[in-house]
C-alpha cells in the first residue's frame, strides 16, 4: 500500500474520527483556517487590503491553480459559488430554441435538473435515459438494480440522442451508484453530432482528472472532493461554447473595467472573452482565501497521485469483503467495475434486501466506532481520498463483517 500523497497531519481529524464521506462534505485543511483568517484579519483594517493584490491577483491565481487541478487553461475558468449556480449560468445563458431537448442520465442529482427544467417556459424539454436495465430513480430510487459491471452505459445515451437534442447533461461521477462515465467516448460522439456535453463534476473533481477534450463545461462546487468550505467552486468552458453563451458577468467582465483612470460610467467596452465573462462581480474573496489553500493542497502531491491511492485503497477493501457473507456479491459487482475504470472515489454498496431502517441502522453502528460514511437512495458510500491508510481499510472491514448478514 503506497504512503497516502495527502499527509493526514495536514487535517484536524483525530484517530478516532474516520471520514470517509468526501462526497457530502470534504474535510477543509488546517491552512484553509489560515488563509481565511488572514483574509479577515485585512478586513478589520481595510485599508490593509490592496485592490491589485486581493481584488484581483487572489481569484487570478485561484482560477490559475483550479485549471492546474483539472489539466485545463486558467482563461477557462469562471469562479461560481456552486455546482448548481454554474449550470444555472450555462442553462440560461445559452441561445435555446424552442423545440430544442436537454438529455440527461435518469438519476440525476437535482443540481443537474433544476436549471434544465426551469427552461420548459422557453419551449425547452428535460428528458432522462435509464443507463441500466432495472434502474430506478425518484420515488423508486430503492427499488434500483444497481450498476451491472458490463453495462455498456455511453452507449444507451448516445442512442437517446434525438434530433432537437442540443445538450447531454450528465454527472462525471454519479452521487449515490458511484459510477464513473467515460467523458471522451461521450464528448467524442456528441460533438460529431453537433450536441454540447455539460458535466456535473463535483464527485469527481479533486481525487481524478476529468478528459474535457470533447466537453464543453464542466462545473464543480469546492466542498467535496477539493476539500474547500462551502460557497465557492468553479465552472470550466471550453472557448467556442463560452462564447454563445450570454455574458452573466458586469463591470469586471469588459475591457478595462478596472481602470479607474477612465470613467466607470463610460459603457462602450467589449466583454472579455475568457472565464471572467460569467462571473458576477468580485468573486467570494474570503472563499477564493481557503479555496487556493485547498487546491494547492492537492496539486502537491498532484491528483494522480491521490487517483492512484484512492484506487488502491478501494482495491484492498473490496479484496477484504470478498471473504465476508453480507457483502461478497457487491464485492465482486464493485471489483468488476472498479477493474473497467467505472469508479470515482465512492465505493456505493447496493443495499440490497436491506430496508432503509436496516441501512440506518448501520451507519449508526459505523459513527459508534467513529467511522462516518453515508447512505443516499439504497447506496452506502465509502468515499476515499488521498489522506487515507490501509489502517482505515481494516476498521471499515471489521464493521461491515460486524454488521454481518442482516439482509
Ligand atoms: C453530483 C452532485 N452535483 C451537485 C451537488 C450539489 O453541489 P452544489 O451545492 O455545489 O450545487 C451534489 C451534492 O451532493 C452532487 O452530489
Amino acid at each position: 500500500m503506497s504512503v497516502p500523497p495527502l499527509n493526514p497531519g495536514l487535517f484536524h481529524l483525530d484517530p478516532f474520527h474516520l471520514w470517509v464521506m468526501h462526497c457530502s462534505e470534504g474535510p477543509v485543511p488546517r491552512s484553509v483556517v489560515k488563509g481565511v483568517r488572514d483574509w479577515l484579519h485585512k478586513e478589520l483594517w481595510p485599508w490593509e487590503v490592496q485592490w491589485q493584490e486581493d481584488a484581483l491577483a487572489l481569484p487570478a491565481e485561484v482560477r490559475q491553480t483550479a485549471a492546474a487541478v483539472i489539466h485545463a487553461q486558467p482563461e477557462d475558468i469562471s469562479l461560481t459559488p456552486t455546482t448548481s449556480s454554474a449550470l444555472v449560468t450555462l442553462a440560461q445563458g445559452y441561445p435555446w430554441r424552442a423545440g430544442d431537448e436537454v438529455l440527461a442520465p435518469l438519476g440525476e442529482f437535482p443540481s443537474n435538473v433544476y436549471p434544465w427544467k426551469a427552461l420548459e417556459a422557453r419551449g425547452v424539454s428535460f428528458r432522462e435515459v435509464p443507463l441500466w436495465e432495472g434502474q430506478r430513480a425518484g420515488a423508486r430510487a430503492w427499488e434500483s438494480s444497481p450498476p451491472p459491471s458490463d453495462g455498456d452505459f455511453e452507449a444507451r445515451i448516445l442512442k437517446a440522442l434525438g434530433l432537437r437534442t442540443r445538450m447531454v447533461v450528465l454527472s462525471w461521477v454519479r452521487f449515490q451508484d458511484g459510477l464513473k462515465l467515460n467523458l471522451a467516448r461521450l464528448g467524442e460522439a456528441c460533438t460529431e453530432r453537433g450536441v454540447h456535453l455539460v458535466v456535473d463534476g463535483i464527485q469527481g473533481a479533486g481525487t481524478a482528472i476529468p478528459e474535457l477534450q470533447h466537453v464543453s463545461a464542466f462545473a464543480s462546487g469546492g466542498h467535496k472532493g477539493l476539500l474547500a468550505p462551502q460557497g465557492l467552486g468553479f465552472l470550466w468552458t471550453q472557448p467556442a461554447f463560452r462564447s454563445l453563451l450570454t455574458p452573466t458577468g458586469t463591470w469586471l467582465s469588459v475591457e478595462g473595467g478596472t481602470e479607474f483612470a477612465r470613467a466607470s460610467t463610460d459603457h462602450d467596452r467589449a466583454w472579455v472573452e475568457d472565464g471572467r465573462r460569467l462571473e458576477p462581480g468580485v468573486p467570494n474573496l474570503m472563499g477564493c482565501a481557503g479555496l487556493r489553500e485547498s487546491l494547492n493542497v492537492l496539486l502537491s502531491p498532484g491528483v494522480n497521485a491521490i487517483a492512484g491511492h484512492v484506487r488502491q485503497l478501494q482495491d484492498h477493501l473490496l479484496g477484504a469483503l470478498r471473504t465476508c457473507p453480507g457483502w461478497r456479491e457487491e464485492a465482486y459487482r464493485l471489483r468488476d467495475l472498479l477493474e473497467r475504470d467505472r469508479l470515482g472515489s465512492i465505493l456505493s454498496f447496493h443495499c440490497g434486501e436491506r430496508s432503509p431502517e436496516t441501512m440506518q441502522e448501520l451507519l449508526t453502528q459505523g459513527m459508534n466506532r467513529g467511522i462516518f460514511a453515508s447512505v443516499r437512495e439504497g447506496y452506502l458510500r465509502i468515499a476515499f481520498h488521498g489522506w487515507h491508510e490501509e489502517g482505515d481499510i481494516s476498521r471499515i472491514a471489521e464493521w461491515l463483517r460486524a454488521s454481518g448478514t442482516a439482509s
